[in-house]
């Protein structure tokens, strides 16, 4: 069980106070230290930026979005896919022009990619111009680390400890005034045999029930509408942290707190997604009636070879007693093609799921190698060309489901929450409804935070089309 630190009374919030005093006696002529956050990967980095652009403002940097004006970039990174670690590689090459303009320009690499020695090697040997790495359950490390460095000190690739600790009271700068993450765990125990998040995550470590709700009432105070709780896998959410409370009854807790909010979570792994857990969805007012369940293949051979610890069946069973308790649920799932030894057969198996299932909406992938999985050592890695022909013919189908999903939803009333105006849409605004569908629709930008009823007039594949009911 790892240990719960509170961090601001620790040595972090020693160091940030040093960092913030060190700027001050060097900002002579009154000049603003500015601090640069450029994030990829999933909402968990997400969450995790707005905890170091937190811990930034508290060391006394003020947010710019300029990496050109900036004396600390921190880049958040991501390696699920190569794709990911390669643009995020890129990107980085192109801070060395800045920092030769600016030498004392700090440059902060963290997050998933760096929790890969062979990536923090990497870094130090031909990237010189970074000065830190700190891995992903580590943010309390950064403040420590930068302070060492601002007093010239060498520059230093920290590695991930064997069981990293819970930091509460770290202070978050949140991007949204309505919208927010919380973490209930961190790190995941399940390894499935294509995934690095394992081994870069560490093991599942679960915050305390009281801190959660703690948070989550702080927000609904503050007037935030819409809260999604994240974890690798939340339905182990307190195994092994010594509380008993499970992860339906942490939502229970939740969705009783007074006030108009709307509460999400991700990622529910089907193996542990419980009756309990759909019980919980089905009679909780305040919980979304949506479930992402990554089914990953439709074909019980690849599921096994994934690790994944369930079969069609006992997917399709789940969603049955979901759909009967709550019958307008939205499904979500991942779909992973090109899984090493994947035949016509298992993908062909895959489509049929997705005709069987009809989700409202997938997130598909091709298949990435990642080095230190099993999978990447699996024979039968499956050529480019039919991988991508592959994720063309799912993609299509999928499309013409989630047409079709959509066009059910023509001429019906939804709530929405807004999210001011939208990008491309000529001055219109959008939202997004508590099943997640986006919503684009006429209306004035001040309402942008708030919950408006919108009639569907229009569907298409990704928006729904629609006007303000008064
Ligand atoms: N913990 C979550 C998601 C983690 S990563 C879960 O279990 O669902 C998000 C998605 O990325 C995964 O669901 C999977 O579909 C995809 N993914 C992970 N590793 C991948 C790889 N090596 N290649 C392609 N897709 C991958
Ligand atoms: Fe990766 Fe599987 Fe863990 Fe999700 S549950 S993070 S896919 S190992
Ligand atoms: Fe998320 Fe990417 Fe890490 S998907 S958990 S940021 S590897």
């Amino acid at each position: 069980m790892s240990e719960i630190i509170s961090m601001l009374n620790a040595s972090t919030g020693s160091a940030a106070e040093k960092v913030r005093t060190l700027l001050r006696s060097r900002s002579g002529d009154g000049r603003l230290f500015r601090y640069y956050v450029r994030t990829f990967g999933c909402q968990q980095n997400e969450a995790d930026s707005e905890k170091l652009a937190g811990l930034a403002e508290l060391m006394g940097y003020v947010k710019t979005e300029e990496p050109g004006a900036a004396d600390l970039i921190i880049v958040n990174t991501c390696a699920v896919r190569e794709h990911a670690e390669r643009k995020t590689l890129s990107i980085i090459g192109q801070y060395k022009h800045i920092k030769e303009n600016n030498p004392s320009l700090v440059i902060a690499v963290c997050g998933c990619m760096v929790g890969q020695e062979h990536r923090r090697t990497e870094l130090k040997m031909r990237y010189p111009y970074v000065d830190i790495t700190f891995p992903p359950g580590s943010l309390h490390l950064f403040p420590g680390m930068l302070l060492d460095r601002l007093r010239g000190g060498k520059r230093s690739f920290a590695a991930e400890p064997e069981q990293p600790d819970v930091a509460e009271d770290v202070p978050v700068r949140r991007e949204s005034s309505y919208r927010a993450w919380v973490s209930v765990m961190y790190g995941c125990n399940n390894f499935c045999t294509y995934c690095i998040v394992p081994y870069v995550r560490g093991r599942e470590r679960s915050r305390r029930p009281d801190d959660i709700e703690a948070e989550v009432r702080g927000l609904v105070t503050e007037g935030y509408r819409d809260i999604t709780l994240l974890g690798q896998n939340v339905n182990s959410y307190g195994r092994g942290s010594g509380s008993d409370c499970t992860f339906p009854q942490l939502l229970r807790r939740l969705a009783s707190i007074e006030g108009d909010f709307v509460l999400h979570f991700m990622t529910s792994h089907p193996k542990d997604a419980t009756r309990e857990l759909i019980d919980a969805i089905a009679d909780e007012k305040k919980i979304a009636k949506q479930l992402h369940l990554p089914l990953q293949s439709g074909s019980d051979r690849i599921l096994k070879l994934m690790n994944r610890h369930y079969n069609f069946g006992e997917y399709r069973d789940k969603l049955a007693y979901l759909r009967e308790r709550i019958p307008d649920v939205s499904v979500t799932s991942d779909i992973i093609v090109g899984f090493p030894g994947e035949t016509e057969e298992d993908f062909e198996a895959t489509l049929e799921a997705l005709r069987e299932v009809r989700y409202d909406r997938i997130f598909s992938f091709i298949y990435s190698p990642r080095s230190g999985t099993p999978a990447a050592n699996m024979k039968d890695q499956i050529p480019d060309n039919v991988k991508n022909s592959r994720f063309e013919r799912l993609v299509a189908l999928q499309n013409e489901i989630s047409l079709e999903k959509n066009r059910q939803l023509e001429g019906e009333t939804l709530r929405v929450l807004c999210d001011g105006v939208s990008k491309g849409n000529g001055g219109m605004l959008e939202g997004r409804t508590e099943q997640d569908k986006i919503v684009i629709f006429a209306g004035d930008p001040s309402l942008s935070g708030h919950f408006v009823n919108v009639r569907v007039t229009r569907a298409e594949t990704f928006n729904l089309y629609g006007e303000i009911i008064k």
